[in-house]
């Protein structure tokens, strides 16, 4: 008789943080005087879908909170919009500063741990007049955005994130356009990147003199950065590892070179991470027939999750933060199995001795998701786009994620509900 193969609980250190991940334009919808306004409408989206509505997190709040909290959420990810507390330069709008604290220590209340970007890949229309992250004179103007934003919700926690993949931003706005202004060109994309680092070292120390001077203690910082193991198509090609050396260094390296420089700006290690590149001279991205495909055609590689997990700890050492993982999943078939596969290569990297603290699914709904538009599902929670009340209903992989918080981890009781046929690799 063929034995049942047992494997032993993945259980994680206590007060780990399990939860989820927005951003601001991609699920609040409203008016928004951003540089996606500009181009987000129907013509330039895939489905033809835009954010002029999103989700209406704004609205809504409270009740997306409420599911937060029926899949244990004990943290929750999410961004200002700068457009929106300041619609015209020097001019702050507080009955949205007012809303965003509400926003927050509703999130709070729920006993959800907030963390706060300053920046996720979209900007003020004033900003843009200006020349947005081409103008050297942004670091000025973020410092400023970034004295605003902590003066304003500072008490309501201690981890906050400069800027969401700068990396990834400096890319889809200035060489491939497909983020405003939707440019082509590499000079620009490095110009962007080395603003940005200075923008977030300028960050970085605001937020830590703003926390001293109102005795708030010592905050956390980070940004999230977008990581992912570069592969060469042949390991013997010494073009292809050309190439890929290149990439891995452009990608994961340069902007923590460039903020890391003369002292460390990162308090805490954040990361998103979705999937790894196999390369071939030139700068070719071949996908990999090994791993199984997201509905945007992404490689699921979680092994590669470990992989970097041990990179950028053994580099490191310092307190990891994951800010988001996702696959973007029409129907959920996927995403369960997904979950558990990324949270088993989790609990390697923490068996190994790294310190990974907290963990954001992406996204705790399903949203914007740019050039793609509202077809493109990555949500915990299935939205009903069509309905203006935007109908909410947690998904298996939600119910999944909340069994795997309240437990601190997986256990076979979990897989045998959600997945039987799943083990750890
Ligand atoms: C971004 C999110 C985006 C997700 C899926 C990340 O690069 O931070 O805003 O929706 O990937 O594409």
């Amino acid at each position: 008789m063929e034995t049942e193969m047992k494997f032993p609980d993945l259980i994680f250190p206590e007060g780990f943080l399990w939860g989820s991940a927005i951003s601001a334009f991609q699920a609040e919808g409203g008016v928004i005087k951003n540089d996606w306004s500009e181009v987000a409408g129907p013509s330039k989206v895939k489905d033809g879908s835009s954010a002029a509505e999103a989700v209406h997190f704004w609205k809504y709040y409270n009740e997306y909170i409420d599911m937060m909290r029926a899949m244990n959420h004990r943290i929750f990810r999410m961004s200002i919009e700068w457009a929106r507390i300041e619609p015209e330069e020097g001019v702050y709008d507080e009955e949205a500063i007012k809303h965003y604290r509400k926003i927050i220590s509703g999130v709070s209340s729920a006993g959800i741990k907030p963390v706060i970007d300053l920046h996720h890949h979209s900007n003020p229309i004033w900003l843009c007049r200006k020349g947005s992250w081409l103008n050297g004179g942004i670091v000025d103007d973020f410092r400023r955005h970034t004295k605003k934003v902590i003066e304003s919700f500072g008490d309501l926690t201690d981890t906050w994130l400069t800027i969401n993949e700068p990396v990834v931003y400096a890319a889809a706005a200035y060489m491939l356009g497909l983020f405003p202004p939707q440019s082509h060109s590499v000079l620009k994309m490095f110009k962007c990147t080395g603003n940005m680092a200075k923008a977030h070292i300028a960050a970085y120390e605001t937020i830590h003199e703003t926390f001293s001077n109102n005795n708030w203690g010592v905050p956390r910082v980070g940004f999230a950065h977008h990581l992912r193991p570069v592969r060469p198509h042949n390991p013997k090609s010494p073009a292809d590892i050309l190439s890929a050396w290149l990439r891995d260094y452009i990608i994961n390296l340069d902007f923590l070179n460039r903020i890391n420089k003369h002292s460390r700006t990162i308090d805490i290690f954040c990361f998103n991470y979705y999937s790894s590149d196999r390369v071939r001279f030139f700068n070719n991205v071949i996908p990999d027939e090994r791993f199984k495909k997201s509905k945007l055609g992404w490689d699921i590689d979680p092994e590669g999750f470990y992989e970097v997990l041990k990179r950028y700890w053994n580099e490191y050492h310092l307190p990891i933060l994951i800010t988001e993982n996702g696959i973007c999943d029409e129907n959920d078939e996927l995403r369960p199995g997904f979950i558990l596969d990324h949270v088993y290569q989790m609990h390697r990297a923490v068996r190994d001795g790294v310190d990974v603290q907290g963990y954001c699914h992406w996204s705790t709904m399903d949203n914007f998701e740019y050039t793609d538009g509202l077809d493109a599902r990555f949500g915990l929670i299935h939205v009903d786009h069509s309905r203006p009340e935007k109908t909410r209903t947690i998904k298996q992989s939600g119910n999944l994620f909340g069994e795997i918080s309240a437990a601190n981890g997986i256990t076979a009781g979990i897989v045998d509900r959600f997945n039987p046929g799943w083990r750890p690799l």
